[in-house]
């Protein structure tokens, strides 16, 4: 396996803090400087095991910077400061490791060692409603996650998990049937199931009678009854379709939509199991699991309610109990809002009990917030459709665009409006810490400089442009490299990241560490441009370097994109 300058530089000072050092310091044991005069990259350990072992910094940076004076990848180092270390990478070291670097396919991507069965839980909207902007974070979040897990080589399971059984089906399939069953236009399926189930509710809320044949119309379709069957079913595939058009356009698949109906034969048992185990207990005659954890010990997760009926908990539990069993996965990725991490740590406590043998992770995120700080809503105060909000990144984005290109063809401008308008908006959801809430606002994510999608497209572009004017058709193959500039080298030590970057996202899955990074790539690349003169680079080997560097730039940005689920232009 390759390992990049930096990761031998890790290696080499970790050699050292291993012999000398009694107790090894915590954190990093390097990190790139922030001013590169000083040189590429700098560590710490010094001044951390001087405060430890009560020496003088200088005296311990001295013994790391005698014990790194023979390694051929690096310039002699020096003491810095109070007791800094700082290295300089040869620049043969970083040319060769580009070199490498541009054969790889995979870009210092690394296959994991053992790679594990995962399940990745995402998007699950809910039957007969519209998907809301909830359900597009999740989507978005949950496809990159799975992408880039596959890229590392684990064995990946896309499931949507669709809310597709629950009570509100009483309540729509009476409104349903008191209309004579309407025909629903195709497009319109899924506004006019709100609108039903809305006007049906009120009316319920209103007249308790009605409330009650709602609940006889819920327990005849609980019971199995063939027109209410035909009925449900009639909402479910209708809203499917509706799912699926928006999926596409989102360039989302699944494996499976295993949705909460599909477990409706297991939810007995599930209760059953759990009792017999003394893990379930009953409780003003609900089934209920206890905890004693700190955190849980208030909580109680409800898994049978008084008149039998299950809840969501339960069709967690059995699903989890399908994942491990049918699809013996190891571990099992949720994604969803926030608002669940309640009912996820006692689905995994619950889990663990019940001696399931397997990993269980929750990666929830926080709301989109409109300019006035609330939960995003139309001006209307509804909440916003995830169509609607499509169709509008789009819109917006040709338009920007024909300001700047007035002579593209309608359809020219309609297709690269699509892939800047989408990759806008899944970037934007992307590129922020996922725990945190963060405010729409289409100006930001739709502008061509910053951290956005447009730039980074932008980008991308570029490097492609650059190698068309210098008639370079397909991959330069065995590129070799000259890196003299400052600003040459800064952009290979970037690239050179990439893997580890990578590796870093899958830690917490947290895709915006790889946002932060291409950004920092495409404005590197820049730089690199202005300072490098690339078509007009005297000497023949020198041009071809540079050219290889745009094309690994180029390179690195798609795939980093690709993973991110943002598609690229070619020309812009
Ligand atoms: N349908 C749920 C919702 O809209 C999300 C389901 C998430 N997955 C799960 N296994 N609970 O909130």
């Amino acid at each position: 396996m390759n390992i990049t300058p930096a990761q031998q530089l890790t290696r080499l000072v970790q050699e050292w803090i291993d012999q000398y050092l009694p107790q090894p310091p915590s954190g990093s044991v390097v990190q790139p400087c922030n001013d590169p005069r000083f040189g590429h990259y700098q560590s710490n350990v010094a001044m951390a095991a001087a405060k430890v072992l009560k020496k003088n910094p200088r005296e311990i940076a001295t013994s790391l910077v005698e014990y790194c004076q023979t390694a051929d990848f690096i310039e002699p180092p020096e003491v810095a400061g109070p007791g800094f270390v700082n290295f300089t990478f040869k620049q043969e070291c970083l040319e060769i490791a580009c070199s490498r670097l541009a054969e790889d396919t995979n870009l210092g991507v690394t296959p994991e060692e053992s790679p594990k069965t995962i399940v990745v839980d995402f998007s699950a909207p809910n039957v007969a409603k519209e998907m809301h902007v909830g359900h597009i974070r999740s989507t978005i979040l949950g496809d990159s996650i799975a992408r880039i897990l596959k890229i590392k080589g684990h064995h990946v399971i896309r499931d949507n998990h669709i809310g597709d059984w629950g009570t509100q089906f009483g309540k729509l399939i009476l409104g349903y049937k008191e209309r004579g069953k309407p025909e629903f236009p195709e497009s319109e399926s899924l506004a006019m199931m709100q609108e039903l189930y809305q006007a049906t509710h009120q009316a319920c809320e209103a007249d308790a009678n009605k409330l009650n044949a709602a609940r006889e119309e819920l327990k005849k379709l609980q019971e199995g009854d063939e027109e209410n069957l035909e009925i449900w079913k009639f909402f479910r595939d209708r809203s499917q379709s509706a799912f699926d058009s928006i999926y596409q356009r989102l360039n989302v698949t699944f494996d499976h939509t295993l949705g909460e109906s599909f477990f409706n034969p297991w939810l007995k048992s599930t209760v059953e199991e759990l009792s017999q185990k003394s893990i379930a207990q009953e409780s003003e005659g609900a089934k209920v699991v206890f905890f004693e954890e700190d955190e849980l010990k208030d909580h109680p997760f409800l898994i049978e309610k008084s008149d039998g009926a299950a809840l969501y908990a339960t069709t967690d539990l059995a699903t989890l109990k399908y994942r491990v069993d049918e699809w013996k996965a190891q571990q099992l990725i949720y994604v969803t809002d926030g608002r669940q991490q309640l009912h996820f740590k006692q689905l995994f406590s619950t889990a663990g009990r019940w001696g399931q043998e397997v990993d269980c992770y929750h990666i929830w995120f926080g709301a989109i917030l409109g300019e006035n700080k609330k939960p995003l809503k139309t001006r209307e105060g509804n909440p916003i459709r995830l169509k609607d909000l499509l169709d509008e990144a789009e819109q917006r984005a040709k338009a920007i665009l024909l300001e700047k290109r007035s002579d593209l063809k309608e359809a020219e401008a309609q297709e690269m409006a699509r892939v800047i308008g989408i990759g806008a908006l899944k970037y934007a959801d992307l590129s922020q810490n996922r725990n945190l809430d963060y405010v729409f606002d289409w100006n930001k994510l739709l502008a061509f400089d910053g951290n956005t999608a447009p730039y980074l497209l932008n980008a991308y572009v570029r490097t492609r442009s650059i190698l068309r004017k210098a008639e370079v058709t397909g991959e330069i193959t065995g590129a070799s490299f000259h890196l003299e500039l400052p600003h040459e080298q800064a952009l290979a030590r970037l690239l050179l990241e990439y893997g580890t970057v990578v590796d870093q996202v899958t830690k917490e899955y947290r895709p915006h560490l790889l946002c932060g990074y291409l950004y920092e790539v495409a404005s590197m690349f820049h730089k690199f441009f202005e300072h490098c003169p690339v078509l007009k680079a005297g000497t023949g080997a020198l041009k071809q370097s540079r050219l290889s560097m745009c094309q690994l730039t180029g390179d690195v940005l798609k795939h980093g994109l690709e993973l991110l689920g943002i598609e690229t232009l070619e020309m812009m």
